[in-house]
Formats: C-alpha cells, structure tokens, sequence
C-alpha cells in the first residue's frame, strides 16, 4: 500500500483511498501511513492536537479569525496551502472520513498545473507577506525538494508575479481543472501533498453540517 500511496503521490499530488480500516482510529492510520507532523512541538501551537476535527461551522463574529472557517464559515475555501505563513509548512495532509458527504468536495489543483499556465520564472520571483510582516518566497526547497505556499487570506501579494498567480488562482480555469474528491464513506482516506498541490473545500449547504472529518499532518510516508 504505501509503494502505491508514494507513485500517486508523486503522480498527481494526492492519492484518495475509499474506505480505509474505517475501524481504526485516525492516528493509528497516520502512523501506518508515515510519520506524523506533531504542530503542537512548534511554540504557540501547543494546543493543536495531533488529530484535529473538521466540521461546517457559521462564520464568526468575533473580530478574531484565524481558521478558515472564521472567515468563510459554510462557503467556499479558496485554494490554499495548509500553514503556509510557515517558514516550511508540513509537507502532507491527510483527511479522513468520519461522517461524509455526497455533496461536499475537496478540492485540488497541482503546482505543476499552474507553472504550465504561468512559467516557473513567475513563480520563482513571487513574494509575499505574512500578517506579522515576513516576507516569505512562493516557491521553497527544502531538501532537494521544490515546494509551493499559497494562502489568499493569510499572505498579501508583495510583487507583480505574485498578484499575477493570485489572478490565475482565482480564475475560471482554474475552478475548471480542480479535482473534486468526495470523502463520503467512513474510513475514505485522501492524502495531499501539501507542497505540490493547493486544496480548498466547496460549500455546505445545511443538509450536510454533519460532515465531520479528522485530519493529520505528515512529515513522511512510509
Ligand atoms: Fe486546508
């Protein structure tokens, strides 16, 4: 299985496995999978648990937001990189199915896509700012591995590249190419990686506030 996990990985960005173990815990599955991205040993995240719960929540009222559903509540997420005002944001994520959905997607849309429409030299010369003043490149490598951030809610475009991949992230093509996968039966699995691809949610309508999934974050696979 994780020989198969690894070349869809490297193939498409993200590998979705229907019904795994639905049985056994989510960390339980992580560890099977790789090794888990504990954000909670990174100061001031110490309260976020390895495993966290996803559900549909209203958009908040209170002047303090800092997830997405503070923001967009039960509308679309714009496509994103899970921590990407991190220096390094944790390479995978993985999602995992407790109560599903028919009706709402995760969305996802590769690196690779985008460079085709834009060039690399666009992406290379991309800057852009955290809230707190950081300015951070688009593209990163760590590792001998090229990676890619992009966040239109928590990273301000800071050059004309960089407002130029946030026009072609929030265009129609755009929208038209992304994947859809649908976490619908318990234990349905998909793993993204988080450096090659950008994933965002559809919206919820109120038929489908139940949707509850976990989530892990993965330094490795394998
Ligand atoms: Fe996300």
């Amino acid at each position: 299985m994780i020989e198969n996990i690894k070349s869809e990985l490297a193939r498409y960005g993200y590998v979705f496995i229907p019904e795994l173990k639905p049985n056994c815990c989510t960390e339980f599955i992580a560890n099977e999978i790789g090794s888990i991205f504990k954000v909670s040993s990174f100061v001031g995240y110490e309260h976020i648990p390895d495993i966290q719960v996803l559900t549909p929540r209203e958009e908040s009222k209170s002047n303090i937001k800092n997830k997405y559903s503070d923001n967009f509540g039960l509308n679309d997420f714009p496509l994103h990189t899970d921590l990407a005002h991190w220096l390094c944001p944790p390479r995978y994520i993985l999602l995992r199915c407790l109560n599903g959905s028919d009706l709402v997607s995760t969305k996802i849309i590769s690196y690779d896509f985008l460079v085709n429409l834009l060039g690399v030299k666009t992406f290379k010369k991309s800057v852009v700012k955290t809230r707190n003043g950081c300015v951070l490149p688009i593209v990163f490598d760590k590792a001998g591995i090229t990676g890619m951030r992009w966040d239109s809610l928590f990273l301000i475009p800071m050059n004309p590249s960089s407002n130029e991949i946030s026009n072609l992230i929030k265009s129609e093509i755009i929208e038209k190419n992304s994947h859809h996968i649908f976490l619908r039966n318990k234990g349905d699995t998909v793993i993204i990686d988080n450096w090659m691809t950008i994933h965002g949610r559809s919206s919820v309508m109120e038929s489908e506030k139940g949707r509850l999934i976990e989530r892990a974050y993965l330094s490795t696979i394998g």
